[in-house]
């Protein structure tokens, strides 16, 4: 490999003179330099032709001051010079590869050791991962294509975060569109509040990978009886219905359950008839009250659900079902349908395995917020919207059914969801309430360059690559998302 080692940019010297192995302090070279989140690399001390990946977390100019520059400065008097300034990087240090894992390297890092810049195949041959995978971009400041594992993307789903116009909508939208090409018999649910996923070219990788139909607002929708396995009923419930595994009501409705089990019965029907059944079957009445409650408003279906489209249909014969809902009238018209439409997937993918789906939501904290009260439809809706996401957020992943959120501000987002999907992230520029919670989920001061991205890159963090190391990512646009174009200076200039 020796490719790894053409460009020298630099040596490791420590200004306190101490030299571990974990962090490496580089002295650059007069004329090179190198950018936060960069990877570089040294020779490996006992197998010299293996390079061991250190990553930049902080660059930065180093230059002595005496105590009278300032006052020269401040008279005008600017004296440049050149040699005064050093260029640092301090990097940590990422690890070798050793048959197909990533090990460190655990012995000190001597000073004066060469730092050199990878080549592009010793780069990507250390960060790309095994098996199927979809390629997304660049890694920045390289050509090297960015390559996610699509096992571990479809296990754990992703969430993207990024202030408005930053480019997560395009994010999800490449991620689509490469998603149904590359992959054999995709599934794919795409909810879309206000169609700004309109796009021939996703129409049309949705046709060729086996199929698109678009739902909308008014499209009617078939009522479905569900079954699920008595465990599953309930658990389902008790998320469902907000209660903890520990209280009366649950003990005692998991008692019910299992004793319908045990006589026998090895599904159970996810309706009022059913759930009022069970409730019969509840010994103590205040405890029966209490579950009659919760259970209110489980059950309802919307009065429109009548002979339509089956949601699980669609979803099992075409490639992506994309429900457009920019002519619904309400957001609790939108909040409604999207739970009706993911319960109904969660469900099947529960009961059967042979049942999956990728569900992709953008501008996720209109659908699930950190403060309902504050969200753009009713209480009610969340109370029932919520509890689902939750589930499916949690649970959905091991069911065939991982999430693909987006959101413009994590912070708005419903903190149990955005922790459990933080495992695969992408961070476009964020705004700074957001860094600190974004430094704390990608444990780097990689983090801190998400202030300062431009348009359509991000970094991302997560187990779809080799290392667990974030990496800075410039995204490929597959196509224009619908709100290009359609904004006020626009439209005037267009008249
Ligand atoms: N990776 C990219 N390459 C080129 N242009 C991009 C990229 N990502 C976004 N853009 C452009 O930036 C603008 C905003 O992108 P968009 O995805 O709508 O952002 P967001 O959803 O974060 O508000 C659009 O004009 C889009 O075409
Ligand atoms: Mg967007």
């Amino acid at each position: 490999m020796v490719e790894a080692f053409q460009e020298v940019v630099g040596h490791v010297f420590s200004s306190e003179g101490s030299y571990g192995s974990e962090r490496v302090e580089v002295t650059l070279l007069a004329n090179k330099s190198v950018y936060r989140g960069e990877y570089l690399c040294i020779r490996h001390p006992y197998e010299a032709s293996k390079p061991v990946f250190i990553q930049v977390e902080t660059a930065s100019l180093r230059r002595p001051s005496a105590s009278y520059e300032e006052k020269l400065l401040r008279d005008g008097q600017v004296r440049q010079d050149p040699e005064k300034i050093v260029g640092k990087a301090f990097c940590w240090q990422v690890g070798y590869e050793d048959s197909g894992l990533v090990r460190p390297l655990l012995t000190p890092i001597p000073p004066l050791t060469p730092v050199y810049r990878p080549g592009p195949e010793a780069l990507s041959s250390f960060i790309a991962p095994g098996g199927a995978s979809i390629s997304l971009g660049t890694i920045y400041p390289t050509d090297v294509r960015l390559s996610l594992s699509l096992k571990v993307l479809f296990r754990q789903g992703a969430l993207v975060v990024g202030g408005v116009g930053t480019g997560k909508s395009t994010l999800l939208m490449t991620l689509m569109v490469r998603m149904l090409r590359t992959v054999r018999n995709p599934h794919i649910l795409l909810i879309d509040w206000d169609g700004e996923f309109r796009s021939g070219l996703l129409e049309k990788a949705a046709e060729d990978g086996g199929g698109y139909l678009r739902v909308t607002a008014s499209t009617r929708l078939a009522r479905r009886v569900r079954s699920l396995s008595p465990e599953a009923w309930y658990s389902a419930f008790r998320t469902r219905a907000g209660l903890t595994g520990s209280s009366k009501e649950a003990r005692a409705l998991y008692a019910v359950v299992k004793r319908v089990e045990e006589e026998g019965a090895s599904s159970m029907e996810w309706s009022q008839q059913e759930f009022d059944r069970i409730l019969s079957m509840v010994q103590s009445e205040d405890v029966r009250r209490n579950l009659e409650e919760r259970g209110k408003t489980l059950f309802k279906q919307s009065p429109e659900e009548g002979n339509g489209v089956d949601v699980v249909e669609a979803v099992r014969s075409k490639a992506l079902v994309h429900a457009d809902f920019s002519d619904a009238s309400n957001w609790d018209e939108i909040i409604n349908r999207s739970r009706g439409m993911l319960e109904a997937c969660y469900l099947q993918a529960r009961s059967g395995p042979s049942f999956g789906v990728a569900v992709f939501i953008d501008e996720v904290h209109n659908f699930a917020p950190q403060s309902p009260h504050e969200g753009a439809a009713s209480r009610e809706a969340y109370d029932m919207m919520i509890p689902v996401m939750k589930l499916i957020a949690t649970t959905g992943p091991r069911n065939g059914m991982p999430l693909f959120l987006a959101t413009q501000r994590l912070s708005e987002v419903d903190k149990f969801i955005s922790t459990q999907m933080g495992q695969n992230i992408f961070a476009f520029r964020v705004e700074d309430v957001d860094l600190e919670r974004l430094r704390s989920i990608m444990g780097s001061d990689i983090a801190y360059s998400a202030r300062l991205l431009p348009r359509g890159y991000c970094i991302y963090k997560g187990h779809a690559l080799k290392i667990q190391r974030p990496v800075i990512c410039v995204v490929d646009k597959e196509a224009d998302v619908a709100s290009v174009g359609r904004d006020l200076l626009t439209r005037w200039g267009s008249q």
